[in-house]
This record gives C-alpha cells, structure tokens and sequence, in this order.
C-alpha cells in the first residue's frame, strides 16, 4: 500500500457533521488525567485478584514456574484456538540453547462452531490434529512410536487451574458460546476426543496465549518481562513471586518463587467504576452473549472495533445528521458485519479525497458517502482506534506500577497490535503520558512484536512441564 500521505481535512464539512464530529470526539477521547485515574484503578485490582477474596481481575494462577532457561529439548505439539483459525505446530527444540524449527497448519475455525455445542468443538480440533499429524508422519512412524508426542494447548480463555494439564472454564469471551463448557475441565473433553481417534498425544500444559507470549519472548529477549494480546480480545501475563499471591499461600511454596500470572485483564472494571463508556459500548454489552461482562475489553479489543463504528453511524444515520440520508443502510444494519480491518483500510486511505473509502463503502455496504460523510467516518476510525491504544496502554502501565517495573521489554502480539495502524505509537504516545516519561530519552518501557507465543511458548511451557516432573517437582 501506498505511504498515507494525506492529513484530515475539515476545512468543508459543513456545521451540522462538524457538530456530530465534535460530539463524537467528546465521547470517545481519553486524555491523561482519564488516563491516569483508570491506571490508579486497574493497579488496585491487580491486586485484589491475587488475593484470597478476589476482585473483577481473575489473576489466574498458571503453573509456568519460571522462565526456561534455554537448553529445553525435544519434540512437541502446539495446538492453538484462537478467535478465527486454529493452528497445529510440531516444534524442534534444539540442542543449541534457543534454537528452534517450526512447521504448522492452520484450520479456520468456522463460526457456527462459537455458539454450538461442547461435543463438536473437541471433535472438530480433534479431526484437525488428527489430519495435521498424517500429514507431517508416516503411519508406520506413529505406530512405532513408544511415547506418546507431548502437546502444549493454548485455550485463551480463562480458566481456574490446579495443574498446567488441567483448567476448569470460568467463562467464554471474545463472543464464545458454546454450551457445557463454563464450570467444566476442559482437559478431559479434548482428551476423549483424542482418545476415540486414538492420537499419539499427551496433553501436557494447558496454557494461554499471553503465557506462551510471555515465556516465548522472554526466551529470546530477558529484559521481557509481560506478554500481552492485543487482537480479538485482549490480555496480559506476568511473572509474580508466590508470596505475594496470598489465594494460593496454602500450597506453601517458597515465597520467592516465580510464577505466571495470566491476568485475564478484559474484565477489568467489570463493575463500571473508571471505565469512561459510551451508549456505544453500552449497547455492545447488552447485545453480547456474556452482558456484564469483560468490560474493558469490550472497549478496546479487535473484536469490538469494527461495530462500535457499525452502531455510531447506524445511529448518526437514524437519529442524528442523516448520514447517508435517503440511502438504504440495511447492510451497515447487520450487527458484527463490519471488523477491524475496515477501520484499518480508512485509516490507512493515502488519498486527499478519501477515494479508496468512498471504494470501500461502495463495495462493503453499497453507500455513497459525500467527501464530509468521508471525513466524519475517517474521523471516527481514528478516534475508535486511538481510544483502544491508549486504554490498551493502562493494563501495561498498571502492571508495571504494581510490579515496581522502571523499564523493560513487554512482548505483544495479536491482530490489533501487528496490523492496526498507528496503533503502537498511540499506545507508546499513552504510556509516556501515564507513567510521565521525560521527553526525548528511550521509552524505559517499550512494547514490542512478541515471538511465537502459541507455538514456541507452549512448547517451552510443555518442554518446561514435562523437566519439572522428571525432577520430582510436581
Ligand atoms: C480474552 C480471553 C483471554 C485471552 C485474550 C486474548 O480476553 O479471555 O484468555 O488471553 O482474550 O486472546
């Protein structure tokens, strides 16, 4: 694509948008004093997850005890549900300390699988493993094999554990609903599934996407030390000293001991405090499958982007200006029927005249918009975004300021990070604001792309499991 060399331009929009515009901008922007207080609050509730109460914030205990310290060998299996695809890895842990070979697959995972029933989910990702592993190894191979290939399963979704191969589903996010799953172990459903297909497969680490995220980047980098997914939904992972998680001092493990925490942060402020909502995010809430629910990433996260600016024009059109006045908008009427690559693709329009937006609304929602129509919509794109950077800035932050982190590496991965324009540096643009950097030094705390969390993470994390058994440790 070409380089965006254009500004926006409101020079002739007339009153009425301009009106709407500044509404719109009142409503969305999030400045430092916002900032600031939402942060103040998310580092309250880190803490109150950790303890034995609890709070909004689940602070989910992982079992990753530590980092791997490099020379973790062998062969394992990553399996990884994610929102849209699934992905199967085989990974080589080599001799060499951090030398890795990966080969993988990607199955997409159909939409009506989200919000159908328990038994299909596991035999669908089942089948999937099934065909990933005849493909990549002969059958005379894997009737020979004597053991069984360990598998490292990245579930992002929150889960109470109690072992790493084991994890009891708090809830479903991200527009998940697949009934009997919530309040259930999920290790023994999948294993049935590989049982009736009789796979050569041993589950051996349940994880999350922002622990392998964290564990992988620390591998190659160690000044990381939080791994985070901004992309369909959003999250973060540290590491915290067993003695200061008081929910788990009747394990009496050593205080000092480390710890993976999979924070579980979209839930943060579930109960409305700092949160600065709009109608927008109300009305996204309600409809949701999972109402009162993951409050903060329903804000900020991939998921969401593309119908919180569905629902803003939707209204402009209906009860405001009369966007698109006259035109049928039944398209743009279709809840989720808009993501966030469509607001990428306006943010990144190159032309002074919004020409490949105007292309874009013709060929999407087949509306023509007038070039201050385009404006408006451009406009709103940009604040949307902006906002889901700076408030994606605060969990970092908060980390950071409960962990007493003056600077470090935060390893970051997911759609929104690695595609959404702009949105790196609004997020670094927030964080200097929260934290008060002095201008013109290096980010003391600089988020980076992350290595391969869901595939060379939960190898290691396998690799590292499956090191702590032999030595008696588990
Ligand atoms: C949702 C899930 C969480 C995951 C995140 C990013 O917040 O609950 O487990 O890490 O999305 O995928």
């Amino acid at each position: 694509r070409r380089k965006p060399s254009r500004k926006g331009s409101m020079a002739d929009v007339p009153k009425d948008l301009l009106d709407q515009i500044k509404e719109l901008e009142r409503l969305f922007s999030v400045d430092q004093a916002k900032l600031k207080e939402v942060t103040e609050h998310f580092v309250g509730e880190l803490e109150k997850g950790l303890s034995v109460e609890g709070g909004s914030i689940p602070m989910n205990p992982t079992w990753v005890m530590g980092y791997p310290d490099g020379y973790e060998t062998g062969t394992f299996l990553a399996l990884d549900m994610g929102g849209t695809n699934l992905r199967v890895c085989e990974i080589i842990l080599g001799e060499e300390k951090g030398e890795f070979e990966i080969i993988q697959s990607k199955y997409r995972m159909p939409d009506e699988l989200k919000s159908g029933d328990s038994e299909e989910l596991w035999e669908y990702i089942a089948d999937c493993l099934q065909q990933f592993i005849e493909y990549h190894h002969e059958v005379e191979d894997l009737e020979q094999m004597d053991s069984k290939l360990p598998l490292g399963f990245t579930f992002s979704f929150p889960a109470t554990q109690d072992f790493i191969d084991h994890g009891v589903l708090q809830r479903w996010t991200k527009g998940f609903d697949i009934s009997g799953v919530e309040g259930k172990d999920v290790a023994p459903l999948f294993e049935a599934a590989l049982e009736k297909r009789k796979l050569p497969v041993r589950l051996s680490a349940l994880i999350n996407d922002t622990t392998g995220t964290l564990i992988a980047s620390h591998y190659t980098d160690d000044t990381m030390q939080i791994g985070c997914i901004f992309g369909t939904g959003c999250n973060a992972a540290y590491m915290e000293n067993c003695g200061s998680v008081p929910k788990i001092a009747h394990y009496n493990l050593p205080p000092d001991m480390p710890i993976a925490i999979n924070c579980e942060y979209g839930a943060f402020d579930n109960e409305l405090v700092v949160l600065p909502r709009t109608p927008f995010d109300v009305i996204i809430d309600n409809d949701s499958p999972r109402p009162g629910q993951q409050a903060f990433e329903k804000m900020i996260a991939g998921l969401y982007l593309g119908e919180l600016f569905r629902l803003v024009l939707v209204d402009l059109h209906d009860n405001k200006c009369g966007l698109f006045e006259g035109q049928d908008i039944s398209k743009l009427r279709k809840a989720y029927s808009l993501d966030a690559s469509f607001l990428s693709f306006i943010e990144e329009d190159p032309f002074e005249n919004l020409s490949e937006t105007a292309e874009l609304f013709a060929r999407e929602l087949s509306l023509k918009g007038s070039k201050p129509e385009l404006e408006l919509c451009r406009r709103l794109a940009e604040l949307i975004g902006t906002r889901a950077a700076r408030l994606s800035a605060c969990g970092v932050a908060a980390i950071c300021k409960k962990k007493k982190i003056e600077s470090c590496h935060v390893g970051a991965d997911g759609s929104v990070f690695n595609k959404y324009p702009h949105f790196k540096v609004r997020g670094a643009q927030a964080l200097r604001e929260i934290l008060d950097w002095p201008k013109g030094k290096r980010d003391p705390v600089d988020i980076r792309a992350a290595e391969d969390g869901s595939g060379v993470g939960a190898a290691l994390i396998a690799a590292l499991t499956i090191k702590r058994v032999k030595a008696g440790n588990l």
